[in-house]
């Protein structure tokens, strides 16, 4: 079995099928140091913690993680509170951030004897449609190489070789540019409030989560084009403090700014998600904008899913879980885009004329109100935030 990529996708398929005995490689292109160092998302859902709960690897998060059940909305209209942990089904996050996660996946990994290749990229990947499908590599010291297995599974998100080797036409691609985008910073700060701050404002939406006591990380929507340099550590403050709107609720808790990255809200789910002997999994499969912090929790959920199956056909000579895969995935992936999506539209105007923009503000507007005040406006959205 050849996983291409060491990311949360990646690496809970190569523990589950490590710990049922299937001989497995992961190719990665980055070095360790650099996978254990990228920061990302770091909201588990409930449901992400019991899967690695299942499989003996959520040791880490439980030590380290917090568990998290609130947000704030501050807008025009004032702010309002939403416990979500005791909404709905009652579910909690973890914040526990990605790199951790990952770190702790991999230690697991490689002590139970698992093969990760670091340096290494996964060129193409040929013959999917033979039994024995190969991936071509460049080797950290520039050397080509193949590497062949009985299945290859493209963990290696939205710009690795898994989707590029799909020939045209075996699978479909469904993309939604949200035309917004966001200033993603991380800040040597600790939280300044104590949830999750989603900040809508005529200048545009502004966000806080929680990472750990010392970092907060902290989101601005910026104009389509933005540099991350374009602004001083000063000049975010403001703008933070400004949308956030500190003077009325507190101010914020002010720090370096250590990382900055703007991403464009762009959404896409491929479909069906396997060509032959070739199966997508994690951001490979689907992309999901940021709103809803799903992306890390979806990979979890579908490394489980093709974890299974492929035990099952590899180990037990059943494939119906595997012929079952892309259409059981799809059903939870659709859902989260619904809701991201909703969420989207909760924390932006919509860009456009000026009086399509009022249209779009009044909508945002009531739905905020009815966030504020229906009961079972509130428990729909706890199940869909906290659930995948
Ligand atoms: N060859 C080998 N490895 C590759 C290649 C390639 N051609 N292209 C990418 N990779 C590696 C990356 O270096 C990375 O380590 O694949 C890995 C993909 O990991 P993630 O981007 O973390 O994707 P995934 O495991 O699907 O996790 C889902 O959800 O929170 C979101 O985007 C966030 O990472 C998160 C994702």
């Amino acid at each position: 079995m050849v996983i291409l990529g060491a990311g949360p996708a990646g690496l809970v398929l190569g523990n589950l099928l490590l710990a049922s005995g299937v001989d497995c490689v992961i190719l990665e292109r980055a070095t360790r140091t650099q996978v254990q160092a990228r920061s990302r998302a770091g909201f588990l859902a409930a449901n992400t913690v019991r899967i690695l709960d299942r499989h003996g690897l959520a040791e880490g998060l439980h030590r380290r993680g917090r568990e998290h059940t609130t947000c704030e909305f501050r807008t025009e209209d004032g702010r309002f509170r939403l416990d979500y942990g005791s909404l709905g089904r009652g579910e909690r996050h973890t914040v526990y951030p990605q790199h951790e996660l990952v770190t702790d996946l991999l230690t697991q990994y490689l002590n139970t004897g698992g093969r990760v290749r670091f340096g290494t990229e996964a060129l193409t990947v040929r013959g999917a449609d033979d039994a024995r499908p190969s991936v071509t590599v460049r080797e950290a010291d520039g050397r080509t190489g193949s590497w062949q297995g009985r299945y290859v599974v493209g963990c290696d998100g939205r710009h690795g070789a898994a989707r590029r080797s799909l020939p045209p036409g075996a699978v479909r691609r469904h993309r939604l540019d949200h035309g917004i985008s966001w200033l993603g910073l991380l800040a040597e700060a600790p939280p300044s409030l104590d949830a999750v701050g989603y900040a809508v404002h005529h200048r545009g939406f502004a966000g806080h989560m929680a990472r750990t006591p010392e970092v907060t990380r902290y989101y601005l929507q910026c104009e389509r084009g933005t540099s991350p340099d374009a602004m001083s550590d000063g000049r975010i403050w403001d703008e933070l403090a400004l949308r956030m709107r500190a003077e009325d609720y507190g101010p914020l808790r002010r720090g370096r700014i250590v990382d900055r990255t703007v991403v464009d809200l762009e959404s896409d789910v491929l479909e069906p998600l396997r060509h032959g002997a070739l199966f997508l999994a994690g951001d490979a499969a689907s992309l999901l904008s940021p709103s809803a912090a799903k992306g890390a929790n979806l990979a979890v959920l579908e490394a489980e899913i093709l974890a299974r199956a492929l035990i099952d056909d590899l180990c037990h000579g059943s494939p119906e879980g595997l012929a079952g895969y892309s259409q059981r995935c799809l059903a939870h992936i659709w859902r989260a885009q619904e809701f991201s999506q909703w969420m989207v539209r909760l924390l932006h105007g919509a860009p456009g004329p000026d009086g399509e923009s009022v249209f779009h503000d009044s909508l945002r507007r009531s739905r905020l109100a009815s966030l504020s005040t229906s009961r079972s406006c509130q428990d729909w959205f706890a199940d869909h935030y906290v659930g995948v």
